[in-house]
């Protein structure tokens, strides 16, 4: 069958509310032209985040139902441990309340001013938890990244090359290596698992310790299966336990590839890393037991964890990403190739480029599709990464990618048929579309608050 449909059937619904585009013109004004600033009730299609996001099935709504509430020791601590432990197989679990509140941990005790810590590419968070703290966070993501329209399988691939001169150079500085999983910001793309190995072998060499950020895992494992020789039969769960073989240790946000609407943890096979992390976790957000969580949430991870690594949901979810990138693609539409997992990413410098980067194409489009047709969706690009927290200067980002993340199980076929449509229509009129600037913003992950005004 060439029909792809949902792996699942519908058993509670939540309404989504129609807007005219007059009241949306003034909605997204209102917003100071930032969608992070809209009302959720306002948007019809919310596509801001694959993150915490999801629709939980009917076992994990049961398992929240036997969440032990008990402040240390829970039942639901104890399965939700093990669980981490079978899949990712490292010694200590560190339970928190989202991945970022894990990175903060692990940079805390690991990191100190003046640190490197190389990565694919970082995300937002991970970057500012590296930088608050006064290190630095270095990007050496595959040259085929920079290459949008490239269809290479694995354009999440770190640079080998590049971190053994890194090492090489400044070995000394290096607290730990990072790959990311699926490598979100640079469009949602997989690594292979050559490359997982290939880095693990050159931080053991330099012992220096290797750590996944892991919040895709799980679709970076159907992609590994897709598209690597050698793991065609392999099952999901196995090809994520050997990814994870080849780490010291991982963040996790449980918020994407869990299906959970909150949560997160650390793992580590350092003692050492593990009892700091604690003492920190004690600190600021909870018992080691329960770290930032309920128990009942504990539960809902340990049920997401099992069913996200269903062969036939990952299969589908991956289809449904790749149906809306060939779509579009197939329309002249600049998007990133091939198709990630849980989001497609328009290119906005192709899209727009009558917009220089430092009037935000990639804010500029994102603000026009919730203009037509009521999507909301994110740049990462030059509002996100353009400016230089230290010395205040402003840069082009090295894209300027718009996301449209697409909630697990949430929106049907015909929501991304209408999001195609969306995307086409405000195509055909993108040279009247105008750059922004920039009216008000803080100095870290200002794109979050920040308010523009049209040019
Ligand atoms: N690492 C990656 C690769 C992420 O995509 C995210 C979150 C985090 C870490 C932090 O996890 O939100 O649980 O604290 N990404 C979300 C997104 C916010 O929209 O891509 P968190």
């Amino acid at each position: 069958m060439k029909t792809i449909i949902e792996p699942h059937r519908i058993k509670m619904v939540e309404p989504i509310r129609m807007t005219s585009r007059d009241e949306r013109v003034g909605l997204i004004d209102a917003a100071h032209l930032n969608p992070f600033r809209l009302q959720a009730r306002d948007v019809l299609i919310d596509l801001l985040t694959d993150s915490g996001t999801s629709a939980m099935s009917a076992d994990a709504w049961g398992a929240m139902m036997r969440g032990d509430e008990s402040y240390a020791g829970a039942r639901s601590w104890t399965r939700f441990r093990d669980t981490v432990k079978d899949i990712f197989g490292f010694e200590h679990v560190i339970p928190t309340h989202q991945g970022r509140a894990a990175e903060h941990i692990l940079f805390g005790v690991a990191a100190k001013p003046g640190s490197i810590v190389p990565n694919n590419t970082h995300f937002d968070t991970t970057r500012a938890n590296i930088e608050f703290g006064g290190a630095e966070a270095v990007d050496l993501v595959c040259k085929e990244a920079d290459d949008i329209g490239t269809r290479h399988p694995f354009k999440g691939n770190m640079d080998t090359a590049a971190l053994e001169k890194l090492i090489a150079e400044k070995g000394d500085r290096i607290p730990l290596i990072m790959v990311t999983i699926t490598n979100n910001s640079g469009g949602g793309q997989p690594v292979s698992m050559a490359n997982i190995r290939e880095v693990s072998r050159i931080a053991k060499n330099a012992g220096i310790p290797f750590y996944l950020d892991a919040c895709r895992f799980a679709e970076n494992a159907h992609f590994i299966k897709r598209r690597e020789a050698g793991y065609e039969d392999a099952s999901p769960i196995d090809i994520a336990r050997e990814i994870f073989s080849y780490a010291d240790g991982c963040t996790m946000s449980a918020k994407k590839d869990a299906f959970a609407n909150i949560g997160g943890f650390l793992c580590t096979n350092d003692a050492e890393i593990a009892e700091q992390g604690r003492n920190i976790l004690i600190m600021t957000e909870g018992f080691p037991t329960y770290g930032g969580l309920a128990g009942r949430d504990l539960e809902a991870i340990a049920v997401g964890l099992r069913e996200i690594l269903d062969e036939h949901y990952l299969d589908y979810r991956l289809l449904s990403t790749r149906y809306v990138v060939q779509h579009l693609s197939d329309t002249g539409v600049p998007v990133v190739l091939p198709a990630g997992g849980h989001a497609v990413y328009i290119d906005a410098r192709s899209f727009l480029p009558h917009i220089e980067p430092l009037r935000y194409p990639g804010q500029a489009l994102a603000v026009e599709l919730f203009i037509e047709a009521g999507i909301r969706c994110c740049e990462i690009g030059t509002l996100m990464f353009g400016l230089d927290p230290h010395t205040g200067t402003e840069h082009p980002a090295r894209q300027d990618l718009v996301r449209l993340a697409i909630p697990r199980r949430v929106y049907t076929q015909s929501h991304m048929d209408y999001v195609i449509e969306a995307v086409q229509l405000v195509w055909e009129r993108r040279e009247q579309i105008r750059g922004m600037r920039i009216v008000d913003a803080p100095q870290f992950l200002r794109h979050f608050t920040a308010k523009l005004a049209w040019q």
